[in-house]
């Protein structure tokens, strides 16, 4: 006989208590090491170092890297605990934190952390190592370290004896400013989380269509003009008909701001890098100047979603133009790369222009791909006299890539690969794995995206190394990042949800070797991560939490099994709805005979860690 069975599953959202209680603690005690990202080496140890009163800091040499690291971490304590350590340069090593330089570690951000009952040491190559190495010590105390305000009195390390290093030099997050704005502080949350995940570089989005977001003195219209929007669509740039919410949208940062965050970053071991986008996506500018175009304008500061038409004219007035913002720009941003966009620039203005037709002839190009070379080499020589080379979306191979130019690979692999062939230097960043304004669950229970499908197994899986490369050309693959646009992520927490955990699987994926890494590994560790996101008050997403029920029908009849991708450590816990409403521990399937609805969630212990579904 067969029976129709029908098991509902709710979804409640219930939003996770900033506070762990003690079971969750008792978890986090069992399993000391829930280090992310994962050390390369990692030896456990019995017993506990005691940070307290008595502990000092040892700074063994006279290094102003060391010396920033060292002052993170009395930093962060004093705002975790209250704890105000003092540094020494000489003296007694029991109870010291010891910051040691040593020539012969090969890699300028590995380190080696040794935790004892007696005595604390980092040992590193540059101040760099010995900031990856603070990170993963303040991981070895309990996460209430990481929440403001706590009065700790001894904070309990986890002894242990790790060797670390990257796999790769870049491990970058980026940020799209231009579609919504995001307060200074939410930007230094977002690279204090960079650096907390051992990831180095801050790539900020700062100019579109939409919005330029920064003050360029010598144009002071950019501030006028170009950093405001009328309006802002609502809903999905697919919707018909469109709508708009009829407020004016904008601001900039000053650069007053821009020097404090890039401080800010410099003291994390964060390299900013600045995106001034070109030749295309540049409405905002053209508003403003509209001179700088091949047509007359006017020119508006877009309001929808998009790729628009009107770009920059390569006009001598245009490369006048970028090259005083951009020595404005290279005096507030002092790293290595000036990202000068390049992606997504419609060619028909171009074609229409009788000025780029004959400049075309002129200096013997093919067509309009050879002229936006033409334009973006030009752009790099200027950025080389400066002593600064240039990164740019993958669209700057078509053409030919610029002599000196290193590519993000967007559009999937294959830019990453042909640029890596040509011996430039890449960073991957595919659509496919790497954009973290794509969905991470059905859509239906999700804030509105821009479309995608990007959940975090998913992320975790990517390999930034193409199989098709030889290792000689695979060394030219500098890292990988993860990419966060914003034109359907209007605030802070919404970017954070977007954000956090797929950054920390990117942050993984960038730092631990591709052998030594594993999801269900990961997200075990991950789940304990969470408490110290508490702390922090990051709005996470904890799809990983989720519970997935099957229903399976077997000669004993129908039965429902239940299943968390938390890991080892968590259990699930459930309710018949109309039963007795009491929770009862999950250990086998559970036998269906008629309409049911239950509803379960992931704990720890009796504690509920995970939204009910
Ligand atoms: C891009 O997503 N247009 C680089």
């Amino acid at each position: 006989m067969s029976r129709l069975i029908l098991v509902n599953f709710l979804l409640v959202l219930l939003i996770l208590s900033a506070c762990q209680n003690s079971s969750e603690r008792n978890h986090t005690a069992e399993n000391q090491y829930n280090i992310l990202p994962k050390p390369a080496k990692l030896l456990a140890k019995k017993g506990k170092f005691l940070i307290s009163t008595d502990t000092r800091i040892l700074l063994e040499n006279d290094d102003i890297g060391l010396q920033k690291a060292a002052d993170y971490l009395i930093d962060f304590l004093k705002k975790g605990t209250g704890h105000q350590l003092q540094i020494e340069t000489t003296g007694d090593t029991k109870d010291a934190i010891i910051f040691r330089l040593d020539n012969t570690i090969k890699n300028e951000e590995g380190y080696q952390l040794s935790v004892s009952p007696y005595e604390t040491t980092i040992t590193s190559k540059t101040g760099k190592g010995a900031f990856y190495a603070v990170q993963t010590l303040l991981q070895l105390m309990p996460s209430n370290v990481f929440k403001a305000g706590n009065k700790s009195k001894n904070i309990p390390v986890s002894c242990v004896e790790i060797t670390d290093e990257p796999r790769f030099s870049y491990r970058g997050m980026h940020l799209d400013v231009a579609r919504h704005l995001f307060p200074v502080d939410f930007i230094k949350k977002f690279i204090d989380l960079i650096a907390m995940h051992k990831q180095n570089k801050f790539h900020w989005h700062l100019t579109e269509d939409q919005g330029w977001r920064i003050e360029i003195k010598k144009y002071p219209k950019l501030q006028e003009i170009s950093a405001f929007r009328d309006e802002t669509l609502i809903g999905h740039a697919s919707d018909n008909p469109e709508h708009f919410d009829g407020k004016r949208y904008g601001g900039f940062y000053t650069q007053e701001e821009v020097k404090e965050i890039v401080k800010y970053a410099q003291d994390r071991f964060v390299t900013v890098i600045p995106e001034i986008e070109m030749p295309g996506h540049s409405s905002a500018a053209l508003a403003a100047y509209p001179e700088l175009a091949c047509t007359d304008g006017p020119f508006k500061v877009q309001t929808k979603w998009g790729v628009f038409e009107e770009v920059y004219c390569p006009k001598e007035e245009t490369f006048e133009f970028l090259e005083n913002v951009l020595v404005e720009v290279m005096d507030l941003f002092p790293g290595e790369y000036i990202h000068i966009g390049g992606d997504e620039c419609p060619k028909a203005a171009w074609k229409a222009s009788s000025f780029c037709q004959d400049l075309i002839k002129r200096e013997g190009l093919k067509d309009e791909n050879e002229l936006q070379s033409y334009f973006i080499t030009r752009m790099e020589k200027f950025i080389n006299s400066k002593g600064r080379k240039i990164i740019g979306w993958d669209e700057i191979l078509e053409g030919g890539l610029a002599p000196n130019a290193a590519v993000m690979s967007w559009r999937g692999t294959e830019g990453g690969i042909e640029a890596a062939r040509q011996k430039h230097n890449v960073v991957m960043t595919p659509t496919s794995h790497c954009y973290l304004d794509y969905y991470q669950s059905q859509p239906e229970d999700e804030p509105l995206a821009i479309g995608g499908y990007l959940p975090l197994a998913k992320v975790y899986s990517y390999d930034p190394i193409p199989q098709e490369l030889k290792d000689e050309e695979a060394k030219y693959i500098l890292g990988v990042q993860g990419n966060v646009w914003t034109e359907y992520i209007p605030t802070p927490e919404h970017a954070e949800y977007m954000t956090f955990p797929r950054s920390i699987a990117l942050a993984e994926i960038g730092w631990t070797s591709q052998d030594d890494r594993n999801y269900e590994d990961f997200t075990t560790r991950l789940v304990n991560h969470f408490s110290r996101l508490n702390a922090l008050d990051v709005n996470y997403a904890n799809h990983v939490l989720k519970v997935d029920g099957r229903v399976t029908s077997t000669e004993n009849g129908v039965q429902l099994s239940l299943n968390t991708k938390a890991g080892s450590g968590y259990n699930i816990r459930y309710m018949i709805v109309g039963g007795s409403d009491e929770k009862i521990d999950y250990k086998n399937p559970i036998p269906i005979t008629e309409r049911t609805t239950i509803i379960a969630a992931t704990h720890s212990g009796v504690t509920q860690i995970g939204n009910v579904a």
